[in-house]
């Protein structure tokens, strides 16, 4: 795992957005793992930013989103399916058809389920993921004691999401969909490279426990740690709690410049 210690959130979503617009022009077919929330907003307007003025191109990428609520009315703003449009696919230029989500209006959710493993595997599998992180160590909508094995499929929310969730639905808990459909742990792991971000104080005892504690079904996000290519970018607040920061960024600022993230 490599920790990245950023001085503020705009720095790490350059950062990152630098890098999915390395890996575009090492690979213009690549497949990009999209998260919603709000910690990787500042990665897509990079990106916005890198398509409108350098003339990045998405036009023979894909996208798969990482999960989505359930019980939601078709089109509902803040769907996932309509937030990655909103926040990304129709901010570039995705051919039509080329951004996925699990689809949470289905007759049948387990078909659901399994359709979108399989088209993820057929379309390569996913090259770079990104990742938010939630208060209590979440990934994609995997809560505590998701198997770390897990593949798409149903999950039902802590309270503790939907508190943190119910800002994007009118303050209002009533609204918060209980149940949704989410990547597994291990649906996630399968992906090349995994970049999570965290940005404010309170993802700081999360990263701690990411980074720093024992893999645990209980916090999914150590899960990371079981991943060959897993890059952790934090602000200074979501790092005040990492035991080894000094050594993180010592290493980082020190490492080969051919590494690259
Ligand atoms: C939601 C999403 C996660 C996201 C998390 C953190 O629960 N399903 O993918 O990482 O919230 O959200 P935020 O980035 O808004 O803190």
């Amino acid at each position: 795992m490599e920790v990245v210690v950023v001085p503020t959130k705009k720095d790490g979503s350059e950062l990152v957005g630098g890098a999915i617009a390395e890996l575009l022009t090492r690979n213009p077919e690549a497949v990009l793992g999209l998260a919603t929330g709000s910690t990787p907003l500042g990665v897509y307007d990079d990106l916005v930013r890198r398509h409108n003025d350098d003339g990045l191109s998405f036009a023979q990428a894909k996208g798969f989103a990482l999960d989505e609520y359930l019980g939601l009315p078709a089109g509902h703003p803040e769907s996932y399916r309509a937030v990655i449009q909103r926040e990304i696919a129709d901010r570039v230029d995705f051919a039509a058809g080329s951004v996925h989500g699990p689809d949470g209006w289905a007759a049948d959710i387990a078909a659901a389920c399994t359709d979108y493993e399989e088209a993820i595997d057929a379309a390569g599998g996913i090259d770079l993921q990104i990742l938010g992180v939630g208060t209590d160590g979440h990934i994609g909508f995997n809560e505590p004691i998701s198997s770390l094995a897990s593949l798409t499929r149903i999950k039902t929310l802590t309270e503790q999401t939907r508190e943190d969730n119910a800002r994007f639905f009118d303050d209002d808990l009533a609204q918060v969909p209980t149940h949704v459909l989410t990547q597994g742990v291990g649906t996630i792991l399968r992906a090349r490279h995994l970049v999570l971000l965290a940005w404010g104080e309170n993802k700081a005892e999360a990263i701690q426990a990411t980074v720093e504690g024992p893999v645990t079904s209980m916090v999914p996000s150590t899960a990371l740690q079981l991943h060959p290519h897993a890059t952790v970018v934090v602000d200074e607040a979501a790092a005040s709690l990492l035991g080894d920061r000094e050594h993180y960024k010592w290493t980082y600022a020190n490492k080969p410049a051919w590494q690259g993230v």
